[in-house]
């Protein structure tokens, strides 16, 4: 008897409602954030960051009542290194079940000299102050060296030591301007907590951005380095081209997560409805050909492929879209399909049409689809009267 090791749980930080929002266009309402909140806990995140408590007083409204209200989901406190930041996370995340503040503060070189305007001990007596301030109110500090990919290793230890030594328990390396490529990346998390003091004693997590497309990729290597926690938006929404997307990565891991011996908590089921209700509050349209939610993603046109998934649909399909809660994947019906998915889609309305009448429909049906790209049910079912009087239910 073979007994199959268990698998490594991932956790999924979600961080549509803060860094998504981060977004241009995408702020929302508070009434708006709350509504996401519960369709989050919904799909089973672990974690939510409902937003910046410092940067309004709707905000920190918002993040206060979701706090109260969603007591099965670990809500998190963003606050850069400063005290009124951090008094503010800690205020609007009081009443939660459980909670913890995450602080960041930049430890590249670039973002020292031109935006911190600060030397490395500067910042280093920064983060080691406001840890342990933080640390009197909340017993689980998450840290980020934000720009963590394009800064010096030498530096970057100095700030993840001082930051465990000062009580951080969570270290999320991020790849903040999306910057990093999996081979380099991944390796990183290896070295980080071999090479600084205290460094096996902390969670590790990733935070990645996609602006040359690699943040599930370079998420994906983070956890083969031992990374237990990965920040994730819904359909990849954030700052500039966006975060790594919580619906690729899920089911990256849902799909091929055997091979690297990981899972998650996320109710796959739910995965659909909650990406259209953040497309829809945001007013932010999901590209057709976006993985797994984009109105394609499951849509097969050429008549090889209609014909293999009518055979089998593993044949063209890696993941079942109803796992996801998307509707059964509709073949679309164009100029490449062939007879076969045509009569099996008629067959689909309780029409069965004799040899004559099929090929007449589907002489029609080609001319139709020269003129228009999509075949509609309701274009066919026109043509199906068309091309017969003598249906036979
Ligand atoms: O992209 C980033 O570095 C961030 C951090 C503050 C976690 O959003
Ligand atoms: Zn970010």
């Amino acid at each position: 008897m073979t007994i199959a090791a268990a698998k490594r749980r991932i956790l999924i930080f979600d961080t549509t409602l803060r860094d998504g929002e981060q977004a241009p266009g995408a702020s929302m309402k508070p009434e708006q954030k709350i509504v996401i909140a519960r369709q989050l806990a919904r799909l089973g995140v672990d974690i939510i960051e409902p937003g910046f408590p410092v940067s309004s007083p709707g905000e920190f409204q918002a993040i206060q009542q979701i706090s109260r209200e969603l007591q099965n989901v670990e809500i998190c406190g963003f606050a850069r290194c400063v005290k009124a930041d951090i008094d503010s996370a800690v205020a609007a995340t009081q009443d939660a079940a459980r909670r913890r503040l995450h602080l960041f503060i930049s430890s590249s070189q670039i973002h020292l000299d031109f935006q911190l305007r600060k030397t490395q001990d500067q910042v280093i007596e920064m983060l080691r102050g406001m840890v342990s301030y933080g640390k009197q109110f909340v017993d689980q500090i998450e840290f980020s060296p934000m720009d963590a990919s394009r800064s010096s290793e030498e530096f970057l230890f100095r700030v993840v030591e001082a930051a465990i030594e000062e009580g951080a328990t969570i270290i999320n390396i991020p790849d903040t301007m999306g910057y990093a490529l999996p081979e380099e990346f991944g390796p990183l998390f290896t070295r980080v907590r071999e090479g600084v003091r205290g460094g096996d004693k902390v969670i590790y997590s990733t935070h990645c951005h996609n602006d040359l497309g690699l943040a599930v990729a370079n998420s994906l290597a983070a956890i083969r380095h031992g990374v237990t926690q990965v920040e994730v938006s819904v359909n990849g929404v954030g700052e500039r081209a966006g975060n790594c997307s919580l619906e690729e990565l899920v089911m990256a891991i849902e799909t091929r997560g055997d091979s690297m011996g990981v899972e998650t908590g996320i109710s796959t089921e739910h995965i659909y409805e909650t990406s259209r209700l953040v497309s829809r509050t945001m007013h932010f349209p999901i590209a057709f050909n976006k993985p797994i939610v984009g109105r394609n993603a499951f849509q097969h046109e050429s008549g090889i492929h209609q014909d293999g998934l009518l055979k089998n649909r593993n044949t063209y399909e890696i993941m079942d879209p109803e796992a996801m809660g998307i509707p059964r994947s509709m073949i679309i019906l164009g100029k490449h399909s062939g007879r076969h998915a045509i009569k099996h889609r008629v067959a689909e309305y309780g029409i069965k049409l004799g040899d004559s009448e099929m090929e007449d429909l589907y002489n029609r049906f080609k001319a139709k689809a020269d003129e228009q790209k999509i075949i509609t049910d309701d274009v066919l079912m026109q043509l199906v009267g068309e091309s017969t009087d003598s249906i036979v239910q």
